[in-house]
């Protein structure tokens, strides 16, 4: 169902929107609220925040998007999440503890891919998953970063400079890092970006199986509207901060969209599930209409 905080005048066809199979959260009350954000703003000039007031919360291993127009503040709220940036105001709460600063218990994939130049990258991972498991032997570490390398497609590279990568190839290694520490949530800010299809395809499944498998609890920032259908539990709706009439209005979370199709869906098949095409233009709408309030 959609929660609306706008006026859409949008309503879904309650019958076609079945859900196949309930959250973690929906079967254990224990795990709501594992990352709760409370009234948080960002300004970098004063009096105009980017975002303000911004409250959501994830359940543990819940899959949250958050989808809106380019520089509206989503990496800037990923940021304040990873514990790399500090609010203006608000708290954010990761498993009952204030984030205070960058943490092995959150992975994050960067819209850049933020990897060390002069190191391979076997040693690029190799260096997030010895930080995480100090005690680990030489062996251990290996057949650790072996495994994600391989997951994303990276054997035939592992040994190779990130200077020697495509983009795509160094996202993927940044995916890989993320995912190699375990982490107890995925920060990723547009982690896909940069792939071709066929590789962003098979790099969105295997993403899938992961999370649902280890019942990960993941945070991702995408502009690719059929993604966050595909992978989302929730949909976050951000606006844009703009000069109305009354002034300056910062960006917001306009509008949480829950996703209700059957969780099991995959890719080739999502077009043809009832309730697909009203959630997907009702976002698209969201996009052209409403996410820039002061253009239009
Ligand atoms: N360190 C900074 N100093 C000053 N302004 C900043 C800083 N970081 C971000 N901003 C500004 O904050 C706004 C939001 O930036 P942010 O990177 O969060 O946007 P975004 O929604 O991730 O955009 P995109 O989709 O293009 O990645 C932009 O106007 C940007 O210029
Ligand atoms: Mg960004």
């Amino acid at each position: 169902m959609l929660s609306d905080a706008g006026a859409s005048g949008w309503t879904p066809a309650d019958t076609l929107w079945a859900r196949a199979q309930p959250t973690v959260a929906e079967k254990d009350p224990a795990m709501q609220g594992f990352l709760k954000i409370e009234g948080l703003s960002r300004a970098f000039s004063p009096g105009k925040p980017v975002f303000a007031d911004v409250s959501f919360a994830l359940d543990r291993g819940e899959f949250v998007c958050v989808i809106g127009h380019s520089g509206c503040g989503k990496t800037t709220i990923l940021n304040v999440l990873a514990g790399l940036d500090t609010a203006s105001s608000g708290h954010v709460f990761m498993d009952g503890r204030e984030v205070a600063g960058p943490s092995l218990e959150r992975g994050v994939v960067f819209q850049g891919h933020a990897l060390m130049p002069w190191l391979t990258v076997r040693r690029n991972i190799a260096f997030a998953v010895e930080s995480r498991w100090p005690a680990w032997t030489r062996a251990q570490v290996n057949e650790q970063v072996e495994k994600f390398v391989a997951m994303v497609g990276l054997t035939p590279a592992i040994d190779k400079k990130p200077s020697q990568l495509s983009g795509g190839m160094k996202q993927r290694v940044g995916i890989a890092r993320a995912f190699a520490i375990s982490p107890k949530m995925l920060l990723l800010d547009e982690p896909f970006g940069a792939l071709d299809a066929l590789t962003r395809g098979t790099i969105q499944d295997e993403l899938m199986g992961i999370v649902r498998e280890t019942q990960q609890t993941v945070f991702m920032i995408t502009h690719d509207v059929d993604e966050a259908i595909l992978l989302a539990d929730r949909i976050l709706l951000m606006s844009n901060g703009s000069e109305g009439a009354a002034g300056y209005v910062p960006g917001a979370i306009a509008e949480t969209v829950t996703n209700t199709l059957p969780r099991d869906r995959h890719r080739a098949g999502l077009h043809h599930l009832p309730g697909y095409y009203e959630l997907r233009n009702h976002i698209v709408d969201f996009l052209v209409t409403r996410a820039r309030a002061g253009e239009h």
